[in-house]
């Protein structure tokens, strides 16, 4: 089975989480951890799985439920039927799976991968994407479609949501966007604090949309300053972005804690990535000799660091 064609990226939302499910437009960049997948159809009916993915503390525990069903979400998009043929999953790669960095979407993007290879069918981009996201409902309700569609086509994507088909395009970097990502350890339900952001947004409309007024010029801003490589106006903008979050109340003291760091160390911006409540922040490092005072500064704090490039 060639489980490397079935790789599913990580992701970190530069600007934009929680706005995004409000059909504002958000960027996102992929990492180059994958989640990949191999299918063996079995004798006896039924799904088994077998998980190999690297995990942070408690996250797949946390996770498990959420994530059988995800599976027989996307299986069921697929047409596979375990009720009437068996089915093997292994899943594996070396994404972290780590609150925010979208592993629920690589796993059932890879599915989707894995099914399409199995069966010898011939899906399209947007149709593993569009199973993909069928997944993530498993994981919460309204997901935007972000993560499935950063897990399928990689590099760094202008994303929006819309009533129909989200509205997505590959931006062209300038140079590559060298980073710093951390866990808190700590994992939110994201279909927790998404409600718990609706309900703010419904409790006071007027304040809500002033925000989300803010935030879309800033990612309009965003965007430009990576289509011109200014990393000092996107690191700006980050922590911008981060004030916002605090503002819907998606943060809390360890990512604020991680951020005030990344930033001590040098970082030119810091934010948290995600649901938030825990999962990850993501800083902003242009020069390696930054990215390796920033990774080694939030190893003091962090249960894990991870150092990379969206290119
Ligand atoms: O925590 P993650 O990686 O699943 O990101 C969720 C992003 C949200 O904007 C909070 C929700 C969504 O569906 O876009």
């Amino acid at each position: 089975f060639p489980v490397d064609q079935t790789r599913a990226f990580g992701k970190l939302i530069l600007f934009g989480e929680h706005f995004v499910v409000y059909k504002v437009p958000a960027l996102v960049g992929a990492v180059s951890a994958y989640t990949d997948c191999k299918l063996e159809y079995t004798t006896e009916p039924g799904l088994e799985v077998i998980d190999n993915r690297p995990a942070v503390p408690l996250y797949k525990e946390k996770k498990m439920d959420e994530g059988i069903e995800a599976i027989n979400l996307t299986l069921t998009h697929l047409g596979v039927d375990t009720k009437k043929s068996g089915v093997k999953l292994t899943f594996g790669g070396d994404l972290c799976c780590a609150s925010g960095i979208g592993a629920s979407a690589a796993q059932v993007v890879s599915l989707a991968r894995a099914v399409n290879i199995a069966d010898s069918r011939s899906l399209s981009e947007d149709e593993i994407n569009a199973a993909g996201y069928e997944g993530e409902k498993g994981y919460h309700g309204t997901p935007s479609g972000i993560d499935n569609t950063a897990a399928t086509f990689g590099g760094l994507l202008r994303f929006q949501r819309t009533e129909g088909a989200p509205i997505f395009d590959k931006k062209t970097l300038v140079s590559p966007i060298r980073i710093v990502y951390a866990s808190t350890g700590i994992t939110a339900s994201t279909t927790e604090v998404v409600g718990d952001v609706r309900e703010k947004k419904e409790a006071d409309e007027a304040w809500f949309a002033d925000l989300i007024g803010k935030y879309t010029k800033l990612c309009e801003e965003g965007q430009k300053a990576v289509e011109e490589g200014d990393m000092d106006k996107l690191g700006k903008l980050m922590n911008l972005n981060h004030e916002y979050l605090q503002e819907l109340t998606v943060s809390c003291k360890e990512l604020d804690d991680l951020v005030v760091a990344a930033r001590a160390a040098g970082a030119v911006g810091a934010k948290m990535s995600g649901t938030g409540r825990g999962g990850l922040m993501i800083a902003l490092t242009p020069t390696e000799e930054i990215q390796n005072e920033v990774g080694s500064a939030l190893e003091k704090l962090a249960p894990q660091v991870w150092k990379t490039t969206f290119a």
